[in-house]
């Protein structure tokens, strides 16, 4: 194995020189540095599709490359690059991006478990974008969707991200969602709509950014902003893959994953995430 010390760059964010290693990918990078730019496609523990256009920035170089706008997950940290978080040109991009996502989103947060956790419902706040310049109708498609026991689909809350889509070949290895139909009329899910199968369907509630893919164990059990979570361990197999415990009420209601890249990465099987119900029981100590 080589022991080469890894490669570093110098290159400047928002005016400010910062040393970095070569090639890491951009978004990542800026997020690490408390950026917070706005995305739904990219996710750590996926390949990059650089689909949904929202994590735009200003970006000049490396060497003569003008100034230009691009799309922050698909560019990587190099010798000289610039770029800029927060400019105007970035912000009119960005919005522009969200306006045709809210397009069609339905008005659901106050029913959507994602709610408070949404980071649709964040950047929206956040750009303060609440009305739209549409006069048609938002599109209807199928609520309540059932894609077997741990997982309800809502159509019409899907912004195709698809890293649903992209988990399963990933992660699993085998794949089982895809994007069905054209153009206004594309749509996750499955042939058929044939049930999930495998141990990590859960997996999907977490990466999916806005409430279309919900864990049925989880359905309305409480707000988000209601929660009080604790960092644990599933104690369920010799793994031990680190979690996250929400509490509502003296109640478990919810077990997620904590990222750990030396033990689980990003996931955990849905026998860990979902069999709490002992720790409710009554006659528990
Ligand atoms: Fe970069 Fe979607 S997160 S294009």
């Amino acid at each position: 194995m080589s022991d080469s010390p890894e490669r570093r760059v110098r290159l400047a964010v928002d005016g400010q020189g910062l040393d970095a290693p070569a090639g890491k990918n951009l978004l990542g990078f800026l997020n690490a540095l408390g950026k917070e730019i706005p995305h739904f496609c990219w996710h750590p523990g996926l390949s990059v599709v650089a689909s949904c256009r929202q994590c735009q920035v200003e970006v000049q170089g490396p060497g003569p490359a003008p100034r230009r706008l691009a799309v922050a997950c698909r560019t990587e940290t190099a010798e000289g690059l610039q770029v800029w978080t927060g400019t105007d040109a970035v912000r009119k991009a960005r919005r522009g991006v969200l306006e045709f996502l809210l397009a069609n989103h339905p008005l659901d947060c106050p029913i959507c478990d994602k709610a408070g956790e949404c980071p649709l419902q964040d950047f929206t706040f956040e750009q303060g974008q609440s009305a739209s310049r549409s006069d048609l109708e938002k599109r209807t498609f199928r609520k309540r969707v059932d894609l077997g026991p741990v997982i309800t689909l809502d159509e019409e809350r899907c912004v195709l991200c698809s890293r649903c889509v992209r988990f399963f070949p990933e992660v699993t290895g085998e794949t089982q969602l895809g994007i069905f139909g054209r153009g206004a009329h594309s749509m996750v899910g499955t042939p058929g709509d044939r049930p999930l199968e495998g141990r990590y369907q859960g997996n999907l509630a977490d990466i999916c950014p806005v409430g279309a893919l919900t864990l049925k164990k989880f359905a309305h059990a409480a707000r988000i902003w209601n929660l009080r979570s604790t960092p644990s361990v599933c104690p369920l197999c010799s793994r031990g893959c680190s979690t996250t415990v929400d509490v509502h009420r003296g109640a478990v209601v919810r077990i997620r994953p904590r990222p750990n890249p030396a033990v689980n990465w990003h996931w955990m099987c849905d026998e860990g995430r979902l069999r709490f119900d002992d720790l409710n029981a009554a006659e528990r100590l």
